[in-house]
């Protein structure tokens, strides 16, 4: 099976004549070594507050343009129940870098919702080692951080007083730490090169990633790139399909970021190279508040119809949703 090399990655990227072929390879690869079951991962979205600046993201501090929220730790179990409840085997915990949620509320966090025997993803930015073992101790499984580009000079102006190298350092400690690890890049920044993107999946597969999440970038107006052209949905399903192509088995999500930027984006995925579903399980009132890009695709319907009709999706496209938890190669 091919392992390409940055300049092949490249190749690939700039010449849009043999996609469908692509595409295709990248769904053969995902069905030989997942098979045809897709993980649904019941989301939830339990604080907009974030201390960072990424310039790209509408949850950023200075973005006065926001209601802000925070969800209580008894709120946040009741939704994992509900999710639970619904069919849910996998709940993923994302939220804004907000510091009222310390080691001590996280891990009383994790380990009532691990009580629901569900596999448990955290996805709450950079944390000391100290943290992320004590989450781990506390029954966390999983945990999703985006190196968002491996440009280190792209990095920087992108993202205002953080350190490249301590994201890469919360990368490695967390997988020593015997997480399963799931990172991933926005594909579209403004000044991202080809090469740049190739240097990402070349990064997943050095870092032996166990999930990747790739997405376009959507420019947000209460950010500083408003106005900056969105990425490009083609390029985005590019590089997720490469990347499944050269890391085989791992969990690779339909992100809502391709839904948002194209009707029916999502299906396109899982027939490119996904095998997941992150459906938004938060309630409703919150569902819209996080709003890291305009237009996010977010579900109106409760959490057991929305569960319900993407199963029919599912089975209208010949995948079955899976009973298991999901993890790596499963
Ligand atoms: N457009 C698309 N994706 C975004 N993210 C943050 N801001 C945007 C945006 N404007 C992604 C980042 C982050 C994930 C939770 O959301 O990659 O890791």
């Amino acid at each position: 099976m091919p392992m390409f090399t940055k300049k092949e990655i490249t190749d690939i990227l700039k010449d849009n004549t043999q996609n469908t072929e692509l595409f295709r390879l990248a769904d053969r690869i995902r069905q030989e070594n997942v098979g045809d079951e897709i993980h649904l991962r019941g989301l939830i979205e339990f604080s907009n507050i974030c201390h960072c600046t990424c310039k790209y993201c509408g949850l950023r501090v200075a973005n006065k343009n926001i209601e802000r929220y925070r969800l209580a730790p008894d709120d946040i179990i009741l939704c994992a129940k509900n999710a639970v409840n619904a069919g849910y085997k996998t709940i993923v915990l994302q939220s804004g870098e907000d510091i009222f949620y310390s080691k001590d509320i996280m891990c009383k966090i994790i380990s009532e919702i691990k009580n629901l025997d569900v596999a448990l993803t955290l996805s709450i930015g950079e944390r000391s080692f100290k943290d992320y073992k004590a989450f781990k101790a506390a029954g966390a499984d999983r945990y999703l951080l985006r190196i968002e580009t491996t440009d280190t000079n792209l990095y920087k102006k992108m993202h205002p007083n953080m350190d490249f190298k301590n994201r890469l350092n919360c990368l490695y400690n967390l997988k020593e730490l015997g997480y399963e690890t799931g990172c991933g890049s926005l594909i579209g920044l403004p000044d991202q090169t080809l090469e740049s993107i190739a240097c990402d999946i070349l990064f997943f597969k050095e870092l032996n990633a166990d999930m990747i999440g790739i997405g376009p970038f959507i420019a947000h107006p209460d950010t500083p790139l408003i106005g900056t052209k969105n990425g490009d949905f083609t390029l985005a399903l590019k590089a997720m399909a490469i990347t499944r192509i050269m890391l085989k088995n791992i969990n690779i999500p339909a992100t809502t970021a391709m839904e948002t930027l194209k009707p029916n984006g999502r299906t396109i995925a899982l027939q490119s190279g996904a095998n997941v579903i992150m459906p938004n399980v938060t309630t409703k009132e919150c569902r819209k508040k996080y709003e890291i890009y305009p237009g996010k695709a977010t579900p109106d319907e409760d959490v057991r119809e929305y569960r319900n009709s993407l199963e029919e999706k599912i089975k209208s496209i010949g995948r079955m949703v899976s009973k298991g938890h999901g993890f790596r190669g499963q």
